[in-house]
């Protein structure tokens, strides 16, 4: 391992002589005397350097160094006196007396000032200059705790026998209500893969595999519009088990959220536990809405969880002008309303939920059908003929010909329940490097146009 530690550790080092690498976050020249600011990963920390005491190099180095520049010091960690008091540091009951100091790298002048809050800046500035902007402290603690609340969920579904289980990028469409990014396939022309909106199928056919209890942190990509709350691609964390039913999911899941914010965020406070349910049609009634904000007080430390439980399975499309899946179409109908499923359609309720935070729809999921007849009815239901359906779904139907567990599963939408656990109005405060509202990233400049010789080689004319 390399000598230098992270500037958190020096607060257990006093008296000890220590390297560490950061850049300059403040410099204040008192003449003999000059205190940088030093910024790493983990916070700031105030150097002294006395120019008496050291070498020439350190003193030019001292009287050279800019905002933003790199630079490695070796140096004496002690207590900071009280009278001292610090402009942005954090670390400030510590200091680092400099014994030598070195400049690793420099900086053209900072588009701008990360030890502010960068949320005052405009979004293009932000984007264009993501590696800075998660420099400023918000963004990259922001991106700190999402990976402590990864790496929660990973070991909480893992110790009760889950497999995390990679599934493709490079698919075929499967249904969840947005438009799909398209791949050209080279090899095979006139062909495409498609981008998953989420590993729907493929969990489901995990189950038929004998799996039984799956997991995967996933990216997920729908060309949809864009909102605050909405990323054309975005994390789920997809779970899916077999022989289980709803109430088996709702409490496994809600039970991991409690302990997820008990240990994570400890100064929340959770409004009401058990979660409360509300059925679609209550929360309809109630609230008008089917991700309803349940919280009772206004309090920024509040989270107020609840279930929506017995969606309707299809509702009609006024501008499709037919009957569309409200979950997806692999969602099982209720046992009792099963027998209405063709003569009234729109009143059979589904075996299917969504976990609301705060007014946000954080998870969806369901039971799944996993019989072969059901699943061709509900097809039929959806308007999808005899070829449409074995042509798109051909190998579930046939999936479920080989003796396949009841199973069902929920994802969790992780960019959201994030940015409501961090307190931050836009899930792209959680993600490191988003996309604007227009689905650009202004950073790398995509999307971008590819150059004939690609497009000829993906069979494209140009346009
Ligand atoms: P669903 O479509 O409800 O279910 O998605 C699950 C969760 O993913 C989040 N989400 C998004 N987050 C950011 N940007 C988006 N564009 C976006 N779209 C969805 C939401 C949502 O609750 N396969 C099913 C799950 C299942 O049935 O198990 C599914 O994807 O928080």
């Amino acid at each position: 391992m390399s000598k230098y530690i992270f500037l958190e550790e020096a607060v257990s080092k006093i008296g000890e002589t220590v390297w560490i690498k950061g850049w300059v976050a403040a410099r204040r020249n008192m003449g003999k005397i000059v205190f940088l600011d030093i910024r790493d990963r983990s916070g700031v920390v105030q150097v002294v350097g006395v120019g008496n005491d050291l070498d020439q190099h350190s003193i030019d180095v001292l009287s050279n160094v800019r905002l933003g520049w790199l630079v490695e010091i070796n140096g004496i960690v002690q207590k900071r006196g009280d009278k001292q008091k610090s402009f942005v540091v954090q670390l400030d009951r510590i200091e680092i007396l400099v014994l030598n100091i070195f400049i690793i790298s420099e900086s053209e002048a900072l588009p701008f000032e990360v030890e502010q809050n960068t949320l005052e800046l405009s979004e293009g500035m932000r984007l264009k200059y993501r590696y800075l902007d998660i420099r400023s402290e918000r963004v990259k603690n922001n991106l700190k705790k999402r990976q402590e609340i990864n790496l929660f969920l990973r070991n909480y579904f893992s110790k009760q026998g889950f497999w995390e289980i990679e599934t493709p990028y490079l698919t075929k469409g499967t249904p969840e209500g947005a438009r799909e990014f398209v791949i050209p396939s080279r090899i095979h022309k006139g062909n495409f893969y498609v981008l998953p909106q989420s590993p729907q199928q493929f969990k489901q056919l995990l189950m038929v595999a004998g799996i039984e209890r799956y997991y995967q942190v996933v990216r997920c990509f729908r060309d949809e519009d864009q909102r605050g709350d909405r990323q054309p691609e975005f994390t789920q964390f997809d779970l899916e088990m077999s022989f289980i039913d709803q109430e088996d999911i709702l409490q496994l899941i809600e039970k991991a959220m409690i302990d997820l914010v008990k240990e994570l965020f400890p100064n929340l406070r959770m409004q009401q536990i058990p979660f409360p349910r509300l059925t679609y049609m209550e929360a309809q009634k109630l609230y008008k809405s089917d991700k309803p904000d349940l919280r009772t007080e206004q309090d920024p430390n509040l989270l107020a969880f609840g279930w929506i439980i017995d969606f309707p399975l299809f509702e009609y499309s006024d501008t499709e002008k037919k009957m569309v899946s409200v979950h997806h179409p692999f969602t099982r109908p209720k046992n009792d309303d099963i027998n209405m499923m063709e003569e009234k359609p729109e009143k059979v309720r589904a075996e299917a939920y969504d976990l609301v935070l705060n007014g946000f729809e954080v998870g969806g999921g369901s039971l799944r059908i996993f019989e072969r007849d059901l699943q061709k009815k509900v097809f039929q239901i959806l308007g999808l003929n005899e070829t449409e359906i074995s042509l798109r779904f051909g190998h579930l139907l046939e999936a479920f010909s080989f003796a396949p567990p009841p199973h069902g599963g929920i994802a969790l939408g992780l960019d959201r329940l994030i940015a409501i656990l961090l307190n931050e109005k836009n899930i792209r405060e959680v993600i490191a490097f988003p996309k604007t509202g227009d689905a650009k990233d202004l950073m790398m400049g995509a999307p971008s146009e590819i150059s004939k010789e690609v497009l000829n080689e993906l069979h494209i004319k140009g346009v």
